[in-house]
């Protein structure tokens, strides 16, 4: 899809063994209100991590991830919007940084595997360029629109600490992690 699948070719080739599927942190948590630090660099000890992220991104299932989901406050992120039946299409980013945003907006309903159940529409440039490592540790620039665009902002937002439903009304806001506060305390309950 667009500007990106281009480069991903040889990260496609991925050989996927000695995986885990790590535990999803939920709102409310510190660590998802952390700004994560920089990577110095991609070595095979990130490279394990990036895998394990994907991993757990399509066990959920997601189509992005971000390392402080998984406990880690580190600026890492897995992307993958290819639709069931297609073939799987990663995208690892480490250190990313959004160069531009359009001043073009775009609504779409965002939900959040560290906000389960809830989903709410959220405005935001409707296309960006992100400059980022690759999982080899090689500098990319892409220009992302649509769904793209979307989730590679809610990403970037969580290596600052900043989730979907800060863009909602505060009476908005307020209630989903009210329902998230129950819900985590009824499963401390069972
Ligand atoms: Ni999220």
């Amino acid at each position: 899809m667009g500007h990106y699948s281009q480069h991903l070719n040889t990260e496609i080739q991925l050989t996927r063994i000695n995986m885990s599927i790590l535990d999803i942190v939920q709102e409310p948590d510190p660590v998802l209100r952390k700004k994560c630090d920089e990577v110095p660099a991609v070595d095979d000890e990130l490279k394990k991590l990036m895998n394990n992220m994907l991993e757990t991104m399509y066990n959920a299932p997601g189509i992005g991830l971000a390392a402080p989901q998984i406990g880690i406050s580190k600026r890492v992120i897995v992307i993958d919007i290819s639709r069931d039946g297609e073939n799987k299409n990663p995208l690892f980013i480490v250190n990313p940084k959004i160069i531009w945003k359009s001043e073009e907006l775009n609504a779409r309903e965002e939900g959040c595997l560290s906000l389960p159940g809830h989903y709410a529409e959220v405005i935001r440039p409707a296309k960006c360029k992100l400059e980022y490592l690759d999982y080899n540790g090689k500098q990319q620039i892409i220009e992302a629109d649509d769904l793209l665009s979307t989730c590679i902002q809610h990403e970037v937002d969580h290596c600052d600490g900043i989730l979907f439903i800060d863009y909602l009304s505060k009476l908005k806001k307020d209630m989903i992690i009210k329902k998230l506060i129950k819900a985590k305390k009824e499963k401390e309950i069972l």
